[in-house]
């Protein structure tokens, strides 16, 4: 087994690339210059499954950027999907709970009903339904993802932890928190199915709950924090370009079914960020 991880620079591939470095896995990492899933021209001769740890992932800009959403996870999902085709490779492809509205107010299955409400949820969705009718391919939907690298909420919460006084946080936003690495470690042992998946952590929060738990916790660790005070925030208030469901709590009975899984909570992996 050989791993082809795409988008080596992204905070989901380095968590790979760290657990593959950790288990002796043999892989091969790309960046979108080495290889762009958009206009694909190279890809490793000698590969069993290709890892899409790419994606236009800002979902603000999405909305103003509705072509560069499409060309990455729609048009580079069809790319991979003809490429893996042609070589007989498995294609893993991750997702998010930002397919659905929100408004189911429990759970949300695997099997449920999609209604996205931004242009990244829509184009996500759209590489969804690409995937299904390639069998040879494994969906992971996850959500609220975090780790040691690149931009997420857990490290830009701590930045401005240490940089300001008080901080607004929306409150009226419910998911589950995820842990990068332990998504790419559930991953690796997913490897032999195939069909649709979720994974998230243990623990649902709103970001404002998340972020009160990431100030005492980075206390805790004694990180130099200078912020006092954390004010709950409407999603309204807040008022961002991208409409987001109020409630994207994904439902992982499958998989951890399926795996015979225990699930971390999401402290786990924010203690292992905040050392
Ligand atoms: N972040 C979340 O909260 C979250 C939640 C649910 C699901 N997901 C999904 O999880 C996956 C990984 O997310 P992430 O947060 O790890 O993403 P990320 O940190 O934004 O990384 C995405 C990577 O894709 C690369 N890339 C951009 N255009 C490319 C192209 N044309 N060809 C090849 N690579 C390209 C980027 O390279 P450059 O940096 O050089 O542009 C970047 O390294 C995505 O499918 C995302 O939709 C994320």
């Amino acid at each position: 087994m050989k791993l082809w991880i795409i988008g080596k620079k992204g905070m989901l591939a380095k968590a790979f690339q760290r657990v593959c470095d950790q288990k002796k896995i043999a892989y091969i990492a790309t960046s979108k210059e080495e290889a762009n899933i958009t206009d694909l021209e190279m890809s490793p001769d000698d590969c069993t499954h290709v890892i899409n740890c790419s994606g236009y992932t800002n979902v603000d800009g999405a909305e103003s950027d509705p072509e560069g959403a499409y060309s990455l996870n729609v048009q580079g999902v069809k790319n991979l999907i003809c490429l893996a085709r042609q070589k007989g490779l498995k294609l893993v492809h991750f997702s998010t709970d930002y397919v659905f509205d929100g408004k189911k107010n429990a759970p949300y299955l695997e099997e449920d009903v999609c209604v996205p409400l931004s242009v990244y949820g829509k184009t996500k969705r759209e590489g969804e339904v690409l995937l299904e009718d390639f069998s040879n391919s494994l969906l992971i939907r996850t959500s609220w993802l975090f780790g040691r690298d690149g931009n997420n909420f857990a490290k830009t919460m701590l930045k401005l932890m240490r940089e300001k006084k008080e901080l607004q946080v929306v409150a009226d936003q419910r998911g589950r928190p995820t842990f990068a690495e332990d998504l790419a470690e559930v991953t690796l042992k997913l490897l032999p199915y195939s069909g649709t998946f979720h994974f998230a952590n243990h623990g649902v929060v709103s970001w404002y709950e998340w972020a009160q738990c990431i100030s005492d916790m980075a206390r805790e660790k004694g990180h130099p924090i200078t912020c006092e005070k954390i004010f709950p925030l409407t999603t309204e208030a807040f008022g961002r370009e991208a409409t987001r469901p109020l409630y994207s709590v994904l439902a992982t009975q499958k998989i951890e079914n399926l795996l015979n899984l225990k699930l971390n909570h999401w402290s786990e992996g924010l203690q292992k960020i905040l050392c």
